[in-house]
């Protein structure tokens, strides 16, 4: 068996010296003839790529194109102005940064900024969340804090540490919105700026937008005079946004070097524009992607890097891998209900967790296992000879060994070390698979209908509960059967109960009964 795996290893390893990343597939089951019987798929999947490269639409229901490789290498950007535009933003935030770093740009009270408050959410929060803490040093410029939910104590908790810490005054927020009218995103902005000014300060003479031209954010940065705006291209998708201005800027803010991130991708780039198969990590790894789904998302992609720094890799590729590839439409449009489902963690913390049933349990999964090579800390001993990393390595080739033996897939990508180079070169790895294996399926990975209709979810409930608060404004107490009976909206009954136990809990309406779960109580206002 362990030979058959080494000459299997040997045969299949995938390994790009320059960004020091190596992808070993021979834990996966695939046929001798497996890449014979791809080979038209993948080469057409190259082929569109290269074509989106080169600036067709690529996102056909948005009429886009898709231009994410574009930021690491400009050059390839099909016009001059989209070149220059790259070339321009870029030179901008290092220039911002520096003048932050320097006291240049100075907080409104005169002295440095020391922190930075990111508000955003999605594709405008995960990748910088992620960089944040995997690129995170004691030589950080700034401490990096975000807001990306509309959960009121969530965005309390954020904001009331930044003042019980004395750093309110010298926070600089940096607000993300490609489409500038995100509710969380508006929430949090709204939530800050009345947070401010109940210190006596305000958010516009602190703020920064990162936004697409024209939105709502754009304007009002614009009439308030926020700082600075940085543009957020159509061109650029929010989740493949990290190496924008998005997730640029609150980096190089932080003091992380931007350069060697754009610069890891570049390289990645490189390696997975390659048409020989064996050399190419993100086609083998697409390729991988459908031998094990059959290329209709039967089994989960767990991730699993062994490194407390890349924890939120997970949440990241969670985002992604399955906002792009879940879709209900193939290009042609026809219903197919495509996606692959990722979760994940860490090691070996995982295997206190739901690795168990992944070594006994239902085999619905794979994994990708991402190993680094150097400690990134002193080692210290805590068996003679014995170092925390050496439990940590073992943890992980144990964990290997035992899901192969029990005949479970794996794939493991190794990388030397968790720097902003290999950050930038996973990005670039992942996202070319994502877009290689969306070409193999069929389906548009740069659209998010599904998104943008939850986008909208909540003000049908908003409505609603405005509905009903106006009605119980003549102070009568009704039980949710006359609520619904007297705005003739009997089909929302249900709704209308939890509207009204949401109110009840929140000391907003009251009633007579504190059950929640009695549904004769009467309410009033
Ligand atoms: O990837 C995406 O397109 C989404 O996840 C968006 O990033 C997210 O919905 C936030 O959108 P916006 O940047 O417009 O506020």
């Amino acid at each position: 068996m362990s030979t058959l795996l080494w000459d299997r290893y040997r045969k299949h390893l995938c390994v790009c010296r320059d960004i020091e990343l190596a992808l070993d597939i021979s834990r996966m089951k695939f046929s001798d003839d497996f890449f014979d019987v791809m080979n038209d798929k993948i080469s057409k999947a190259l082929a569109d790529m290269q074509s989106l490269e080169s600036g067709t639409i690529a996102n056909p229901d948005e009429n886009r194109m898709v231009g994410h490789y574009w930021l690491r290498a400009p050059k390839l950007a099909p016009t001059p102005e989209l070149q220059t535009a790259i070339t321009e933003t870029l030179n901008s935030i290092k220039a911002f940064a520096s003048d932050v770093h320097q006291g240049k740009i100075l907080a409104p009270n005169g002295q440095k900024y020391t922190d930075l408050l990111v508000i955003g959410i999605g594709g405008s929060a995960l990748g910088p969340q992620w960089i944040a803490s995997a690129l995170s040093s004691p030589a950080d410029k700034m401490r990096v804090h975000f807001l990306d939910n509309t959960d009121p104590e969530g965005i309390s908790d954020t904001l009331e540490k930044l003042a019980k810490n004395h750093v309110l005054e010298t926070t600089l927020v940096v607000v993300i919105s490609k489409s500038g009218s995100t509710p969380e995103t508006r929430n949090g902005m709204i939530s800050a700026d009345l947070f401010l000014q109940s210190h006596g300060l305000k958010l516009a003479n602190r703020a920064v937008a990162i936004t697409g031209s024209g939105s709502k954010l754009d304007k009002i940065a614009h009439e308030e005079g926020w700082v600075k705006t940085f543009p957020m291209w159509d061109w650029v998708g929010g989740r493949t946004s990290e190496l924008s201005a998005v997730g640029l800027l609150p980096a190089a803010l932080q003091g992380i070097n931007i350069d060697d991130m754009l610069a890891g991708a570049a390289a990645c780039d490189i390696h997975t524009r390659s048409k020989k198969i064996t050399e190419n990590p993100a086609a083998l790894m697409a390729l991988m992607w459908f031998a094990a789904t059959d290329g209709k998302g039967k089994k989960d992609l767990v991730i699993l890097p062994y490194k407390d720094k890349l924890l939120l890799f997970s949440r990241y590729l969670q985002q992604l891998i399955m906002e792009s590839l879940g879709k209900a439409l193939d290009l042609d449009g026809t219903a197919v209900h495509q996606g692959l489902t990722v979760y994940g963690n860490k090691g070996s913390t995982d295997q206190h967790a739901y690795v168990q049933q992944l070594r006994d349990g239902i085999d619905n999964f794979f994994i990708t296992f991402v190993d680094v090579l150097e400690y990134g800390a002193a080692a210290i001993e805590v068996d003679k000879d014995i170092t925390p990393g050496d439990y940590l390595h073992g943890f992980l080739q144990g964990t290997r060994r035992a899901l192969t033996e029990s005949g479970r897939q794996s794939m493991t990508i190794t990388v030397g070390r968790v720097d902003a180079k290999t950050i930038g070169a996973l990005i670039a790895l992942f996202e070319r698979t994502v877009g290689l294996y969306a070409s193999m399926i069929h389906i548009n990975a740069y659209h998010q209908p599904g998104v943008e209709a939850g986008k909208k979810a909540a003000s049908n409930v908003l409505a609603l509960q405005n509905k009903c608060l106006e009605l119980l404004s003549d102070h009568k107490p009704r039980t949710i059967d006359e609520i619904a009976a007297a705005l003739k909206l009997e089909d929302e009954i249900e709704m209308i109960a939890s509207i009204m136990t949401y109110l009840q809990a929140n000391h907003r309406i009251q009633s007579d009964v504190a059950d929640y779960y009695d549904f004769s109580r009467k309410f009033h206002l």
